[in-house]
């Protein structure tokens, strides 16, 4: 069973995860995690925060001589803005770090400030919005990446694009090339294939900048090279749909998800919703009249593409604060500003990209387990010459 965790705080020391049960000899490389994080920084809508952190992991356990080694791996990515916060959240209650704090008393709408507080017990919702930043995705991205490394091993790839910032929305399906090519991009505006409908989302996010305001919108990952019968109908928590909508619901602002064409088939007649089912007899197979399912059907993956989609609500600091109440004096008061980002919609889809291949991995591992490398691989090969001959 692969598993996942991870830990640490926005403005803490550094974020730490750890990932137990991928076999033995995946080949890992340090530039490709990194390359992972730094996609995550990046797109037009991005707060000052980025500017200063350059993330980098550093693996410290589970990777010798660039390959898995079987044993739980751990990684660390340090927070460059630790050095300005030294005082402010110190492990140790030392003498005079009362007068260091910086408390946050007017909770953020749409933030964990309040039921955090409430919940936790604390009067200063600091702790609660130190944990519930996204900067924990970091730590996400960075196991994600190594999710995606064995992942790999067997000629699966997971890749995202952005489908829509505000009200602007790509009208067309993006190709598999196309996110292959968007993804070797070493400038990233809006993640969007199509640079009009880019330009268009780049003026909605200006406006938000403008205006003092936010942006959300949607973004759509990809999973190509995925064997059928990943997931299973047997019970509700074997089914991959399940749990890959739990992943991507699971990322800070994420309020809604989507498998394939969900809410375009929820207002169409069924006759034209569902893929038909062919056979090529020369090639022994059978084919799909299209892939609206999104990949998925009845909990299990069916060989096409998966396509899951993830909608984000605008951010919810504003440069324009709304209305709040103080936890201390219980008077209405505008709600704190801490630096924050306008739209992260790009950031999001690598996130779920990340999300996407643990969950992925870890159906693969149920199915086909494995100590090592060549253990999962002939367990896997086996199968697939199951699926040819079937
Ligand atoms: C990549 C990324 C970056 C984010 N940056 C910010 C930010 O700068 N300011 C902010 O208010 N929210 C930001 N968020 C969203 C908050 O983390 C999130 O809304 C908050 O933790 C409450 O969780 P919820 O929206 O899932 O209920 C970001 C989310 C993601 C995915």
């Amino acid at each position: 069973m692969l598993r996942f965790e991870t830990a640490g705080e926005s403005h803490g020391e550094c974020l730490v995860a750890t990932l137990t049960g991928l076999p033995a000899g995946v080949p890992i490389s340090l530039e490709s995690v990194n390359r992972e994080l730094w996609r995550r920084q990046q797109g037009y809508g991005r707060g000052g925060r980025m500017k200063i952190e350059t993330d980098r992991a550093e693996i410290v356990a589970g990777v010798r001589h660039s390959r898995t080694i079987g044993a739980p791996i751990a990684v660390l990515i340090r927070n460059r803005d630790w050095q300005n916060w030294t005082e402010i959240l110190p492990v140790e209650d030392l003498d005079g770090a009362e007068d260091k704090r910086r408390p946050v008393t007017r909770p953020r709408p749409g933030h964990a400030d309040l039921a955090g507080s409430i919940k936790y017990n604390f009067h200063d919702a600091r702790y609660i919005l130190e944990r519930a930043s996204a900067r924990e995705t970091t730590a996400r991205v960075a196991i994600g990446a190594l999710a995606k490394a064995f992942l790999k091993a067997f000629g699966i790839e997971v890749l995202s694009h952005v489908i829509a910032v505000g009200p602007v929305r790509l009208e067309r399906a993006a190709s598999w090339e196309e996110l292959v090519t968007l993804s070797l991009r070493n400038e990233v505006l809006l993640g969007c294939v199509d640079a009009e409908t880019e330009a268009r989302m780049k003026a909605v996010v200006d406006e938000a900048y403008r205006t003092g305001d936010t942006v959300g919108g949607v973004f759509e990952v990809v999973a190509h090279g995925v064997p059928v019968g990943l997931g299973s109908h047997i019970a509700w928590d074997t089914r991959l749909d399940g749990r890959l909508a739990q992943a991507i619901v699971s990322i800070q602002a994420v309020k809604g998800v989507e498998i394939g064409y969900a809410a375009e088939g929820a207002a169409s007649f069924g006759s034209k919703v569902q893929d038909t089912i062919h056979y090529d007899r020369e090639n022994r197979r059978f084919t799909r009249g299209a892939n609206r399912a999104g990949g998925l059907e009845g909990g299990m993956s069916n060989g096409q593409d998966i396509v899951v989609r993830g909608m984000l609500k605008p951010i919810s600091t504003l440069r324009r604060p709304l209305e709040s109440v103080d936890l201390e004096t219980r008077e209405p008061a505008l709600a704190a500003y801490e630096r924050s980002d306008v739209c992260v919609v790009p950031a999001a889809g690598v996130i779920g990209e990340a999300m996407v291949a643990l969950v992925l991995a870890q159906a693969f591992l149920e199915k086909f387990g494995g100590d090592s490398l060549v253990e999962t691989r002939r367990n896997y090969e086996n199968y697939l010459e199951q699926v040819k001959s079937y």
